[in-house]
């Protein structure tokens, strides 16, 4: 499949750099990198920017390599696919540090636009808004395919999560599809719908967007919110497994926090562990014309959770009590909207997955939110779950009771 993509040669610069690294006589000298050294040969740490830096908890960084920093990138693929993942051992796995999930995006949609350019990108009806920008930055012509299914908002359904989406015509609509034709898929949480494919809806997409040769695109945003974090990976090793050519973005600003730091990464799954490198050239290449290199302490910091046992644990552990929380307000929201109007049923609050619901809301409801209670949700009726608290969960439980009773 990536026969036809050309061999990255190196950067100039960044070449010199690792030669030089790697040359092993004592008396080198590096002259080549524009970076200050100090008299002794060291890079400098101004005391003023100490200072400020001590104030703010954080440390001054050398340049990362255009691909990001190894450990991360090493355990990245191992959380995203499985630590003993056959296609990771066999290096057939591009993996690339980001600046943050829309650096993954952008940098995966601009690899497949260079090299395949007559692709189209297809995204669920609807989605992130971004989505659409990023790859329409890149070239791409974006178009949707039917996903949420607004009927069902307030119907019963005997199955979790297994509701509120045009499957049918999801896969019919997939099924028209010409060969290397991109499809963005939500592994877990869909934002903005809060509405995810079950196990079976999955194996069924999939089975097409082999049977179809399409390209998987997966951006997980949310991996640990929607249940487990094996679980939420589910469609993105079973892409793996099938051997799709499955390009995975994913983020670290909601699970670990790492908003500013922009942190995240794009995984490229290749044939061949050749085809692997000739992707990840290309991709520093990219990375050195648009930013050079992705900042270091974000990369570092997760590394630093994900690499160690204890810390990584911890870290699983206390985005499940996030989850948990996430849970409780929506069962909270319920409870107060169905005591106050029994008659209707708002159990789609409690289904929907991860940080967001797709409420239902009117724009004229969202606005009366808006200017009368001063409850803030976006024109769509998307709503963050996250935003609730003990303290407001009440207030907004009512307002909503109120607008909907309209
Ligand atoms: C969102 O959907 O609100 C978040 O992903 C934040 C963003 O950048 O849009």
């Amino acid at each position: 499949m990536y026969q036809h993509v050309e061999a990255y040669a190196g950067d100039p610069i960044l070449s010199l750099v690792e030669t030089f690294k790697q040359d092993p006589r004592p008396n080198k000298i590096n002259l080549s990198i524009g970076i200050y050294f100090d008299n002794e040969g060291k890079m400098p740490l101004p005391e003023s920017v100490r200072v400020a830096s001590e104030r703010l908890g954080i440390k001054t960084q050398a340049y990362l390599p255009m691909e990001g920093h190894a450990g991360f990138r090493e355990q990245l693929g191992q959380l995203m696919l499985g630590a003993d993942n056959p296609a990771l051992q066999a290096k057939r796995v591009a993996v690339v540090q980001t600046l943050g999930g829309s650096g993954a995006l952008r940098l995966g949609a601009d690899f497949i636009h260079r090299w395949f350019p007559n692709a189209k990108l297809h995204v669920s009806d609807p989605t992130w808004d971004n989505h659409r920008g990023i790859f329409m930055g890149a070239g791409f012509t974006v178009q949707t395919y039917p996903y949420y299914d607004a009927a069902t908002i307030g119907v019963k359904f005997d199955e979790m999560c297994a509701y509120g989406v045009k499957f049918d015509e999801m896969c019919a609509y997939l099924q028209g599809l010409p060969e290397n034709d991109v499809v963005l898929l939500h592994p877990c949480c869909h934002n903005p719908t809060g509405v995810d494919l079950s196990v079976e809806q999955w194996d069924t997409v999939l089975k097409i967007v082999a049977e179809r040769k399409l390209i998987p695109f997966m951006d997980i945003a949310y991996m640990g919110f929607g249940d487990t974090f094996d679980s939420d990976a589910y469609a993105i090793r079973r892409a793996v497994d099938l051997n799709l050519p499955v390009f995975a973005s994913c983020s670290f600003s909601k699970n670990m926090s790492l908003y500013g730091q922009r942190t995240g990464g794009l995984l490229v799954l290749a044939p061949t562990a050749d085809e692997a490198e000739l992707i990840l050239g290309q991709m520093k290449l990219t990375v050195r014309r648009m930013y050079s290199s992705p900042p270091a302490q974000g990369g570092l910091t997760a590394y630093n959770v994900l690499s160690d046992a204890d810390l990584s644990a911890q870290w699983q552990n206390e985005v499940y009590e996030m989850r948990d929380r996430i849970r409780a307000m929506r069962q909270k929201l319920y409870d107060v909207l169905s005591a106050r109007q029994p008659e209707k049923d708002y159990s789609y609050f409690i289904r929907q997955r991860g940080m967001f619901s797709y409420t239902g809301l009117s724009v004229a409801q969202v606005h009366r939110l808006r200017d009368e209670f001063a409850i803030y949700v976006l024109d769509t009726g998307r709503l963050c779950i996250a935003g609730l608290n003990d303290s407001n969960i009440d207030t907004v439980a009512n307002a909503l009771a109120t607008v909907f009773a309209e």
